[in-house]
């Protein structure tokens, strides 16, 4: 286990396998810069001088075996344009310099940014220094990325280093989670995982197992789950941090443990990424747990609906008819659209628990990311207000987030012949948003917004911050938007 601490020694005293500090893309040395240059002689305005010391955004600077220092290495970081810094650079670049040093297994790790920074910006370095140096290769006997076995940091108050270091826990929940194999993180895994880890921390959790969610007619959830021999669970989570009156805000997850399609069979190379598809019910899990941690003053209810959705000789079939728990039927044309079919009855389960807002997670669609690349989240709303402090709050964490519109034209394309509605839209355009118009079906009027993490919640190749696979995208957003409630 990882063991992190804050100091308030100098940076030349402490003894470290690698230092850390950060530099600007304009050049401008800090006082923490400063410092350092003069222990070195002048180094560091030399390599400056001769443009080998880059500002950008996550590129680093390597300087080994520094004279001066008690340090064996120093890594200069860069942090991009000045003006522009944010939560999102100082997540990236603690993440790129994480991961460089992760590459070799390490004792003590150090870090020093910026002596002005606000407790956000310091949040969101630590996070990205311990997101960065934990990897995807949970099944290599050889792994590729090392922790270090301590990281001290110079310039946060000790108590908001464990706090940041909490969140960035979760986080490295989420992404196990969503790197498990699906072998055998199937939903009574998952839920059973939940209940242990989450539960752990005074969050109170509820299971449904096949016979609960039969009695509770939950025939969209059980049609996608019906042909998996793995039986389907949903798992409801209430933590109260906040006043006995006061309604929870419910989050709402997508728990498709893998999603090969069903009857309407993915093609492998859509399929083989597949178990990400439970990263929406993985957020809202570790977004609790976070929140439960951190001790928020607000209630939280978490919903997740857990499936496999796999073909089979008693699959759900294209054609068929499918009652919801609200009692709205559904015709299914597409087997592979089958997550907007889970969330619909978990969205029913919630609505029916007195929620005042809703936020739903799902890695819902590809045409998401045909609209917004793989690096951005979907935002789509029935309510402005409640969006805008989402997006205020995505913004803030530095999670790149963009609205796309929910006009009432897209909501005809899911009008169907022979059932209330149907499972998708009229051809390939615009997809992402029949999808939100379709879930739009069962929020019962309440404030919602819908966030589409097909893209951000997987990431196919490395970046230079975070190692590929589960990135747990939207939770930093999640528990800022929490804070400010
Ligand atoms: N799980 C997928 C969406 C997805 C695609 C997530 C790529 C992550 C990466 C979802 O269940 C799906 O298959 N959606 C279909 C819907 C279509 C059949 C209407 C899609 O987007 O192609
Ligand atoms: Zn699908
Ligand atoms: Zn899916």
């Amino acid at each position: 286990m990882m063991n992190i601490q804050s100091t308030t020694k100098t940076l030349a005293e402490i003894p470290c396998d690698a230092l850390v500090v950060a530099v600007y893309a304009d050049g401008q040395f800090d006082a923490t810069l400063s410092e350092l240059d003069m222990k070195l002689n002048g180094a560091l305005s030399k390599l400056m001088a001769s443009n080998e010391l880059s500002g950008k955004c996550a590129d680093i600077t390597e300087l080994i075996a520094p004279a001066g220092l008690a340090a064996d290495r120093l890594l200069v970081v860069g942090l991009g344009e000045r003006p522009q810094m944010g939560q999102g650079n100082a997540y990236r670049a603690c993440g790129a310099a994480a991961k460089r040093l992760a590459g070799k297994p390490r004792k003590n790790v150090a870090y020093c940014m910026g002596h002005d920074w606000s407790l956000e910006l310091g949040r969101a370095a630590v996070c990205g220094a311990l997101v960065g140096c934990q990897g995807q290769d949970l099944y290599r006997t050889k792994k590729r990325l090392h922790e270090p076995d301590q990281i001290t940091w110079l310039g946060i108050a000790e108590q908001d280093l464990q706090q940041a270091a909490l969140t960035a826990e979760c986080i490295n929940h989420v992404r196990q989670w969503v790197n498990a194999s699906p072998g055998f993180l199937t939903p009574a895994w998952f839920a059973e995982q939940v209940e242990q880890t989450v539960g752990a921390h005074g969050v109170e959790i509820e299971i449904w197992d096949e016979q609960k969610l039969e009695q509770q007619r939950c025939g969209a959830l059980l049609a996608v789950a019906r042909a998996s021999a793995n039986p389907a669970r949903l798992v409801v989570l209430n933590y109260h941090g906040g006043g006995e009156s006061q309604p929870p805000v419910a989050l709402v997850g997508k728990g498709v443990t893998f999603d090969s399609g069903g009857l309407s069979l993915k093609p492998s190379d859509s399929m083989k990424t597949m178990k990400c598809d439970m990263a929406g019910a993985a957020t809202v899990a570790g977004t609790v747990m976070a929140a439960a941690r951190l001790k928020l003053p607000v209630n939280i209810m978490g919903v997740i609906g857990l499936v496999e959705n796999m073909p089979g000789g008693n699959a759900y079939k294209l054609g068929e008819v499918l009652t919801a728990r609200s009692g709205k039927t559904i015709e299914v044309l597409n087997t592979d659209a089958e997550g907007r079919l889970v969330l619909a009855d978990v969205l029913d389960v919630a609505v029916e628990r007195s929620p005042d807002r809703i936020i739903t997670l799902a890695t819902l669609t590809g045409a998401c990311m045909v609209a917004l690349g793989t690096d951005v989240t979907g935002v789509m709303t029935n309510d402005q207000g409640w969006c805008d402090q989402v997006l205020e709050a995505a913004d803030r964490a530095g999670e790149p987030a963009w609205q796309l519109p929910m006009f009432s034209d897209y909501g005809e394309q899911i009008n169907s012949d022979v059932a209330d509605i149907k499972n998708i839209g009229e051809g390939r355009w615009g997809g992402a948003i029949t999808a939100a118009k379709f879930l739009e079906h069962f929020v019962a009027d309440l404030p919602w917004v819908h966030l589409d993490i097909a893209g951000p919640a997987f990431l196919e190749k490395p970046k230079p911050w975070l190692d590929a696979g589960g990135t747990g995208a939207m939770l930093r957003s999640l528990i800022t938007l929490l804070e400010s409630q």
